[in-house]
């Protein structure tokens, strides 16, 4: 992995844990953090709870200095107005989002959002100063039809085509036969679709972007499978889902510079 790309763990919760349950959630975590020790120099982690939390969230990152950065799960294409149901970017930034997630494959399946929907969530990220961590990624017909990369560096391409250089983002391929199945891609498998990825990258925005972008792995990773990803040269990080909702193994996750490795 390049040492100038801080690694980023990012716990997307999905639809789990009411305002109530995400308060007692993030102060065992915090708690959890600090006993082991968590550097946030070495790693930087970020919590995407329901839109419902994160108020609640916002209030203990804030009122306890907490390592953690904050992050929804999906954001508005549009800022203000008579969207019933969206929620805006501005509204994000003023709870002091940082991230937010566009693209998540539960959402281009459950609401039918395309790359052209991506793409101006993406924009929408944008111009409220957030970072806009895009979901890409092949499902199990996709991968037997076309291979690994195809569907995923199309998505990517139909979005950058249209977003202009320079600005922060960061991917995250999330295979869709992963995704709460248990079998997580292999190292290897995952390396190589990043790789293109990140060549995507490179002839869509220039050398620059291709070396500072972070790319994240997604997909049934846990604490055991972590640290093989993380020493592949172009994984940077990993979008955890279920077990993010496990603080043990969210913090042994977070803390895998430190895991022998088991590859
Ligand atoms: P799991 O880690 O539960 O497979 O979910 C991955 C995911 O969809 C994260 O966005």
């Amino acid at each position: 992995m390049a040492t100038t790309r801080r690694p980023l763990i990012a716990g997307n919760w999905k639809m789990n844990l009411d305002h109530l349950q995400s308060i007692a959630f993030v102060q065992k975590l915090a708690w959890a953090l600090k006993d082991k020790k968590f550097n946030e120099q070495e790693v930087e982690v970020a919590v995407f709870p329901p839109f419902t939390d994160l108020r609640s969230v916002q209030t203990l990152i804030n009122a306890d200095d907490l390592p953690l950065q904050l992050g929804a799960q999906d954001v508005s294409m549009h800022d203000e107005g008579a969207h019933t149901g969206d929620v805006s970017g501005v509204f994000l930034k003023a709870l002091d989002c940082q991230y937010v997630i566009v693209g998540h494959s539960e959402r281009r399946a459950d609401h039918h959002e395309d790359d052209e929907v991506c793409t101006s969530k993406v924009q929408a990220a944008l111009r409220n100063n957030l970072v806009p961590i895009l979901c890409v990624g092949e499902t199990a017909e996709d991968l037997e039809q076309y291979g690994a990369s195809k569907v995923p560096v199309d998505q990517l391409t139909a979005v950058l085509s249209s977003v202009k250089k320079g600005a922060e983002m960061v991917i995250a391929y999330e295979p869709v036969w992963a995704i709460g199945s248990g079998q997580a891609a292999t190292p290897d498998q995952a390396e190589e679709v990043c790789a293109t990825l990140r060549d995507t990258i490179r002839s869509l925005h220039g050398d620059e972007a291709a070396q500072s972008t972070r790319i994240l792995y997604g997909g049934s990773v846990k604490s055991g499978n972590i640290a093989g990803f993380l020493k592949r040269e172009n994984i940077d990080g990993a979008l955890v889902g279920g077990a993010s909702l496990d603080v043990d193994e969210f913090v042994a996750i977070a803390r895998f510079p430190h895991h022998v490795s088991v590859d």
